[in-house]
């Protein structure tokens, strides 16, 4: 078995864990016991948002957990809304959260006004607020129109992929740039986590359909974001490292891509 490591390296030295915690859609009531749940079962990467209304709520759980806050990766991420104003609402995020740093600060998507606002993210990180800073959302098109504005490229991407969508061509793009990947709605919202291939491995491998899913993204280098408010599934989605799906899997995974987003079933082209 090919053993992976826990992290990944950006392109700036610092380690990413490869499994993060998503926390959309948790209530920001909720979110801090969740995230103690989540900590405790052996998550060290949790990621927000000021458009997911719980950066207090993950602040507090973090604290709660009793964990130092030096091993937790968090990111967050300027709203499109804000884009006009990134150094003041990332200390408004700072201060929700109740930290004097992020590990990761994302441009939530490519809206009007993200070139100066990507400008400003260089800034907050040059600052030394943020450990590294990214993207989310963004094609080939517009990483290449950041690498034309001469300035730092992102160390990160964060995309929705999952064996249904596989983005082959923007990751091989991301990847040879040094661009890490992250897979955001990795388990389709669980929209197709019935999948009969899917299924059929998870029974042969004596895994879940969404450790199945999750190995997959790792084996191909992406950072996997699962959600769950659920212990059981808390639990198990980070339970993938014990395992390896083999070449011949992989192609089959690889096979179910359809383009089908979870996000936006509309979109989908099926
Ligand atoms: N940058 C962006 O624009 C963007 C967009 C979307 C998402 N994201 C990030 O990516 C994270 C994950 O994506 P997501 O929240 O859209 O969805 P997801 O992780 O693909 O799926 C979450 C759904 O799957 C269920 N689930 C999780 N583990 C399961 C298991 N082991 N067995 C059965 N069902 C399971 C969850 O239910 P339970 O809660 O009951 O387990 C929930 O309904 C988000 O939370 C967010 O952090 C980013």
């Amino acid at each position: 078995m090919t053993k992976l490591s826990k992290t990944i390296e950006l392109s700036n030295g610092v380690e990413i864990p490869r499994v993060g915690f998503g926390v959309w859609k948790i209530d920001n009531e909720k979110v801090s016991g969740v995230v103690q749940t989540a900590i405790k079962a052996g998550y060290r990467h949790v990621d927000t948002a000021r458009a997911y209304k719980n950066e207090e709520g993950v602040g507090k759980g973090i604290k709660k957990s009793g964990l130092d806050r030096k091993k937790m990766f968090v990111t967050t991420k300027l709203a499109v809304q804000d884009f006009s104003r990134p150094e003041e609402e990332f200390e408004r995020s700072l201060e929700k959260l109740k930290m004097d740093y992020v590990d990761l600060y994302l441009l939530h998507w490519p809206f009007i006004g993200w070139k100066n606002a990507w400008k400003e993210l260089e800034k907050i990180y040059k600052e030394g607020k943020a450990r590294s800073i990214g993207v989310s959302n963004f094609n080939i098109k517009q990483l290449e129109e950041i690498k034309r504005m001469g300035g730092m490229k992102p160390m990160v991407n964060q995309v929705e992929i999952s064996p249904f969508i596989n983005r082959k061509e923007l990751v091989a793009y991301c990847q040879t740039e040094g661009i890490v990947v992250e897979a955001y709605s990795p388990l389709t919202r669980g929209k197709r986590l019935g999948d009969k291939v899917i299924n059929d491995l998870a029974k042969e491998y004596r895994k879940t359909a969404a450790q199945i899913m999750i190995r997959w993204g790792l084996q191909h280098d992406l950072v996997m974001l699962p959600k769950s408010e659920t212990e059981e599934h808390i639990k198990s989605n980070i339970e993938v490292f014990d395992f390896e799906i083999k070449a011949a899997d992989m192609k089959k995974l690889d096979s179910l891509n359809e383009n089908y987003s979870a996000l936006f079933p509309g979109w989908s082209r099926k």
